[in-house]
């Protein structure tokens, strides 16, 4: 059996016990967008997740000395981008990692306009046009609720997560080409016909897809 770490109080939590914490919680990487005209920014997040389904509203977290945060409650608006793995780079720009800042960080993409003005990715796994229903102010966030407004959807492809410090692509495809080289039925798990041991097929496959520097 694997040690157990106690849980210490708050008093007692370090910032890098927590960032280390932190660090195996999987997270869907995605681009929000905000702002219109020339005057947009954007930012890297993970923390992006749906809040409700009736209504459609999701959740994200904004740091609230990030560029985009005076343009997001400016504006009242923000798209979504839920990247696909193949959309690294566009993650790292507007990582702010770059030094690129503003418009600058939406060059060598394409981008619709959605209804409310904001950007949204063309090719994005998901990209949502939300109107900022609420924000709760806390520590040095922004908890912001958004009503999406508007939707575009892509065919599935891998997903691009972040995890342990890295980019990592979360791809089903990869695990149904590999089972399809050994001669696997997709889901069942039997045996190939020249008897190899049974082998499950797990949901995804998740490859590193990039390094930071
Ligand atoms: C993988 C990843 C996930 C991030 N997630 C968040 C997040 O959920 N919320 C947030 O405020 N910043 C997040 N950041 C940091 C912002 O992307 C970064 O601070 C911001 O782009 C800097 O913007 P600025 O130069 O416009 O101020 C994340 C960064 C990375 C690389």
């Amino acid at each position: 059996m694997s040690p157990i770490v106690p849980i210490k109080s708050e008093s007692q939590i370090a910032t890098a016990d927590f960032r280390d914490a932190m660090r195996h919680l999987v997270g869907g990487v995605s681009v929000i967008t905000v702002g219109r005209g020339r005057d947009i920014s954007g930012m890297t997040v993970t923390s992006v997740s749906s809040l409700s389904v009736d209504p459609p509203s999701v959740v994200v977290s904004v740091n609230r000395s990030s560029s985009s945060w005076p343009l997001l409650t400016r504006y009242g608006f923000f798209g979504a981008n839920l990247l696909s793995a193949e959309q690294l780079e566009i993650a790292e720009r507007f990582s702010g990692k770059n030094g690129l800042k503003g418009a600058d960080r939406f060059a060598g993409a394409a981008w619709n306009t959605g209804i409310s003005g904001v950007p949204l990715l063309v090719g994005a796994l998901a990209a949502a046009d939300c109107e900022v229903e609420d924000i709760v102010e806390r520590h040095s966030h922004g908890i912001v609720i958004g009503r999406v407004r508007d939707l575009i959807v892509s065919p599935c492809a891998a997903a691009l997560a972040y995890w342990q410090g890295q980019y990592v692509a979360v791809d089903r495809d990869e695990d149904v080409a590999r089972l399809a080289e050994v001669g696997v039925p997709r889901g069942t798990g039997q045996a190939g016909s020249e008897g190899r041991p049974p082998r499950i097929p797990s949901l995804a496959t998740i490859r590193p897809t990039g390094t930071i520097s």
